[in-house]
């Protein structure tokens, strides 16, 4: 019995201390998200709001006549974050979420959006994980390496961070597509940028390139280095 109780005890006191290693990071998320803003990269796992759950609120409860600028049904207000908040999320709590209810509502009488519209179970999880993440006002920059042009994307990220030192009047120009695609071809360009042994390490002086970058510069090689 005694065995029991301090066994008891104890996971209380561990599922107590978990919970406030969350409180501590969700704490520490918040302040870095407001600041950060929507210029970070996508982390797997989180759910952004400017991303994933504005557009949900938007599609499905902002339109005219509904809960969108103007008309206010109900006095609740769904196109932004503050409103969003207001009109009953609480941080960490979807269970004690007004929205939350009343999206899993199954009285067709109280279930928002009203019949015959309803949001997918994905959509509905990602509300219930953005709500157990503590309702955040964050966004992040999503990477697309799928669909990437010479101009669009390799050009400026190259420009940006090594154009300084590798100008026409330097010994390793960069500045043209004709001689990005000679170090691309030469293996030197991905093996200075993933900081390959035998290269030296690129961007000199400053941290190496993101996964999100250099995924870009490899679609670009693989698609053949074109000139688009
Ligand atoms: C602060 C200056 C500086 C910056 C910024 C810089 N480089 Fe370099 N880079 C150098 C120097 C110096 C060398 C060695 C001398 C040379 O080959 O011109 C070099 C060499 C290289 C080489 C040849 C590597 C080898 O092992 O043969 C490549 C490829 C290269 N840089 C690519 C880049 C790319 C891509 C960027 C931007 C992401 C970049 N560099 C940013 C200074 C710089």
């Amino acid at each position: 019995m005694k065995m029991f109780h301090m066994a008891a005890i104890q996971a209380r006191l561990g599922v107590g201390l978990i919970g406030l290693a969350l409180l501590a990071t969700a704490s520490c998320r918040h302040d870095t998200t407001q600041v950060a803003d929507a210029n970070v990269p996508c982390e797997p796992g989180v759910v952004y709001f400017k991303n994933e759950i504005l557009p949900i609120f938007q599609g499905n409860c902002a339109y005219a006549g509904c809960h969108g600028q103007g008309s206010a049904k109900d006095f609740v207000k769904l196109d932004d974050y503050a409103s969003i908040i207001r009109s009953g999320i609480k941080p960490g709590k979807p269970d004690g979420s007004k929205i939350y209810e009343a999206i899993i509502e199954t009285n067709p009488d109280d279930v928002m959006p009203p019949p015959p519209a309803k949001l997918t179970t994905a959509q509905i999880d990602l509300i219930r994980r953005w709500i157990e993440q503590g309702a955040l006002n964050n966004g992040c920059k999503s990477c697309d390496t799928l669909s990437v042009t010479f101009s669009g994307n390799v050009k400026p990220m190259i420009d940006n961070a090594c154009g300084s030192c590798h100008s026409p009047s330097q010994r390793l120009d960069l500045s043209t597509w004709q001689a990005v695609k000679t170090a691309a071809e030469s293996g030197k360009l991905m093996g200075a940028l993933e900081h390959r042994p035998g290269f030296l390490p690129m961007p000199q002086g400053t941290p190496k390139w993101s996964d999100c970058e250099l995924g870009k510069v490899r679609t670009w090689i693989r698609d053949g280095m074109p000139n688009n």
